[in-house]
């Protein structure tokens, strides 16, 4: 009983929905802040969380999920730096907003693709919110271990970062470029902008709200970007933007949006949020090392390679399932089967197709063509262990999701 009032009241604080987070997740939090405030009985902590503001921000601070990492998705950083450069005005400062910036290296990693960009420090000011106060303390400390470095190419480091004890710090140089606070993206007040933000980075968050949420987050979002601005958002996210008067920036793989000026088309309404998490959605399994910024124009330029054709062709069937345009997606899949040949990746984004489109069982063979060629495919695990507990095949969800933690843990051992 006490679970539900939870979700409800972590619904009205933060839009959290308790779908889009496993059950456990909500239990495993209330248990911590009952044993934290050595509280036995329900009844009591929740006389307690509903009459203090702290409790119930030490409650958020323990459910939300904080996953992370520099240069999460780098074609993101690489948009970033193309729309502040094609937009660059004399005299202007460039300003950028991460909500949510949860840890900081998404806010970070801004001010070094930034740098690498050519900006000057006077040229730009980077704002990281997040609603938790535990994550923002972390964030202003930047001290990162292991776990925020991901993916091979972190050549990043070397250039922008600095050994101290437990782990790597952002030079000065970046860290006066970022500054923080605590605010829920709900309170409208408490985040509008002094002066609007040219670029907002609002990744891997839309995915925990309802469709209410989604709409309500999205016209706040729209109201504090200028004219113009460009909205980043995750990669399972980027079905939404475009129902709510924004535009694709057309930068394949960064998940980036224009805000859309005229309000002259009527605004369609958000097809209902999945009713499970949906993670990292449209995102590659094996990231690709550093591009340079101008692979971004790669989709307009003549492809040269085989390499570089079947990542153009891959681009096109994920523009299509990002578009919601699910049967495109499927015979773009299959031409490319065709003229490549089969792969992970490409049964990959059929299986989402497939998942998208409520067929479960196709949904299922092409995931596990995807494991069967590669078996560490991370995406692929969740999405098929999601998809078999809906199905009631719980032992094989059980399995599968042992597996997604032995690899998530081999990878965080230092
Ligand atoms: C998965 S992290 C995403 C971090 C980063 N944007 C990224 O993509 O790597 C989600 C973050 O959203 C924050 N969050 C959840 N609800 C929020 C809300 N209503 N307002 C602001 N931040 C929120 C959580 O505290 C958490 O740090």
């Amino acid at each position: 009983m006490i679970t539900t009032d939870i979700e409800k009241l972590l619904h009205a604080a933060i839009g959290m929905n308790a779908e889009s987070v496993s059950g456990s997740g909500i239990q495993f939090a209330l248990k911590q802040r009952m044993a934290a405030t050595h509280l036995t009985e329900p009844a009591a902590y929740w006389r307690l969380v509903t009459g203090s503001r702290h409790e119930l921000q030490e409650l958020i601070n323990a459910v939300v999920i904080p996953e992370t990492w520099f240069f999460r998705d780098r074609e993101a950083f690489a948009a970033l730096a193309r729309h502040a450069r094609a937009n660059r005005r004399p005299g202007q400062h460039i300003r950028i907003l991460s909500l949510p910036c949860s840890t900081g290296e998404e806010p970070y990693s801004a001010a070094m693709a930034m740098f690498d960009a050519g900006f000057a420090a006077s040229d730009f000011h980077i704002e990281g919110i997040d609603v938790s106060t535990r994550n923002i303390a972390e964030a202003e400390q930047a001290v990162y271990g292991r776990n925020s470095f991901r993916g091979e190419d972190l050549a990043f480091r070397a250039r922008f970062c600095e050994q101290v004890p437990g782990g790597y710090r952002p030079v000065a140089t970046v860290l006066r470029q970022v500054t923080f606070r605590a605010a829920n993206l709900f309170d409208v007040t408490a985040t509008a902008p002094s002066e609007l933000y040219d670029v907002v980075f609002c990744r891997n968050l839309l995915i925990y709200f309802d469709r209410t949420r989604q709409e309500r987050a999205l016209a706040h979002l729209r109201a504090i970007l200028a004219p113009g601005g460009m909205l980043l958002v995750g990669p399972a996210e980027s079905s939404l933007p475009g129902l709510c008067g924004f535009v694709s920036a057309r930068m394949p793989m960064a998940f980036a949006f224009l805000k859309q000026e005229a309000e002259t088309t009527p605004r369609p309404t958000l097809p209902p949020a999945p009713k499970v998490k949906p993670q990292r959605v449209l995102r590659p399994a094996t990231p690709s090392p550093t591009r340079p910024t101008s692979r971004l124009s790669a989709a307009s330029a003549r492809p040269e390679t085989t390499a570089d054709l079947m990542r153009s062709s891959l681009a096109a069937i994920e523009r299509a399932a990002n578009a919601g345009q699910l049967d495109e997606a499927k015979a773009a899949a299959g031409q490319h089967i065709d003229r490549f040949g089969p792969a992970a990746e490409v049964y990959y984004l059929l299986g989402l197709a497939h998942d998208a489109g409520k067929e479960p069982d196709r949904a299922i063979e092409n995931y596990r063509k995807t494991l069967y060629l590669a078996p560490d495919h991370r995406e692929t695990l969740a999405h098929l262990a999601l998809l078999l507990q809906r199905q009631g095949d719980l032992d094989g969800a059980k399995v599968l999701s042992a597996r997604l933690a032995r690899l998530e843990k081999r990878s965080r051992v230092p």
